[in-house]
């Protein structure tokens, strides 16, 4: 007789544009199931969720949907300020939990959640939801096959003109500004790229940027030198670099290009990727290589019954399917991290974006 599948029953924390989407895109996920909502303090808008989503339970305060023995897995899509806190509750109370990027505003509060996740024994992951899309997949895999040779320089940038009327965005209270809001996705691509067998961090930032009157960053640019001495193939590895830029000023063409020493991979539309393009060089960096171009094109899901009037807030927002059914696996597999986006490699990257503020001024109140 068949085993019946384990069905994961997911908990969500917040009522704003992004636990709409995730909300949504659940229902795409196979073994899955919504079985809770809450928000900070109205059961009215929890309600009003809970009805637009089919989900059963809706709760005015997050402490009650923790006690809710039902659940297995909380998903956090409240305020980048709010996280830590959160996770730690969430794990304490025995729930597996996947928080919305950035995980913490500085890398304090990421350490602080590793090693509580640890401590309770609970999945922790940070929803970097795109490095799940089957592009990215892809990607990865044609970058650990040696398609484009040694990956040598990375090129990425993603921006979106925000209206001040985004309140969290420009705050510093909130955990606000573009580098943790817009930056995490080509600075985490970036660090994909060079750590594709363990995590690597940068060995010098380098950052410059623009603030807001209110202290946040409006737009920044990051060197990042990922140089290795390798003895070995000191040609290849010795000058690797990123460049990654973001704003809240401007739309940008989100077109990220890997280079390695054989060719290259541009993925169009960036961190909603479901196109890229490889280009592989002749035999030798000769001035005029033979080109061999090849694109890949990935499909997002659609859900089978759109229900109207449901739509989702943020584009390609269909992908949160990816990273859930991620999470599921793992846990189905009784793994507590996911290998593609690791707890290290969160914590590296709240470092990198630590050292990048310190440099340009920005100031959380969570840093004193
Ligand atoms: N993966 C993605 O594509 C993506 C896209 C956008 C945002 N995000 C991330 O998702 C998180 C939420 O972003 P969002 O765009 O969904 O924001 P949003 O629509 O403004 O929702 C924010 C949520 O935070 C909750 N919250 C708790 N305390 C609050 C306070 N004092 N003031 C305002 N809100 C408060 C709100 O609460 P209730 O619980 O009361 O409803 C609300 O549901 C952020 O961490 C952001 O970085 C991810």
């Amino acid at each position: 007789m068949a085993v019946p599948k384990q069905i994961f029953k997911w908990g969500i924390l917040g009522s704003g544009g992004i636990c709409n989407d995730f909300s949504l895109a659940l229902r795409s996920v196979p073994q899955s199931s919504t079985v809770a909502v809450a928000t900070s303090n109205s059961i009215e808008r929890a309600q009003v969720f809970a009805d637009r989503h089919g989900i059963p339970q809706a709760y005015n305060n997050y402490d009650a949907l923790l006690e809710n023995k039902e659940v297995d897995i909380v998903y956090i899509g409240t305020l980048n300020s709010s996280h830590r806190d959160l996770v730690i509750k969430s794990l304490k109370a025995g729930k597996h939990v996947l928080c919305e990027k950035p995980l913490g505003v500085n890398a304090r509060e990421v350490q602080e959640m590793i090693d509580c996740a640890r401590t309770e024994k609970r999945f922790l992951m940070e929803a970097m939801w795109t490095r799940f899309f089957p592009s990215m997949v892809d990607v990865r895999q044609r970058l650990r096959d040696g398609a484009i040779g040694e990956v040598t320089q990375v090129d990425a940038d993603f921006g979106v003109n925000i209206p001040r009327s985004v309140k969290r965005l420009w705050s510093a209270e909130c955990g606000g500004g573009g580098l943790l809001d817009l930056g995490v996705y080509p600075l985490y691509f970036a660090s994909m790229c060079y750590s594709l067998d363990k995590v690597t961090p940068p060995t010098a930032v380098h950052a410059n940027g623009k603030l807001a009157e209110t202290g946040v960053d409006v737009w920044t640019s990051l060197n990042l030198d990922y140089s290795q001495k390798s003895k070995e193939s000191k040609e290849e590895t010795d000058f690797r670099h990123a460049l990654v830029n973001c704003t809240m000023a401007v739309r940008t063409p989100e077109s990220w290009v890997v280079s390695g020493t054989k060719g290259n991979i541009r993925v169009h539309n960036g961190h909603i990727s479901d196109k890229h393009t490889m280009t592989v060089w002749g035999s030798k960096r000769e001035m005029k290589p033979e080109v061999v171009d090849r694109h890949f094109r990935t499909e997002l899901p659609q859900l089978s019954a759109p229900p109207t009037p449901l739509s989702y807030v943020y584009p390609g927002s269909e992908g949160l399917c990816f990273e859930a059914q991620a999470v599921q696996k793992a846990l189905e597999a009784g793994q507590l991290e996911c290998e593609e986006m690791s707890l290290d490699e969160s914590l590296v990257l709240a470092k990198v974006m630590d050292e990048a503020r310190r440099q340009m001024g920005v100031k959380f109140p969570q840093d004193a």
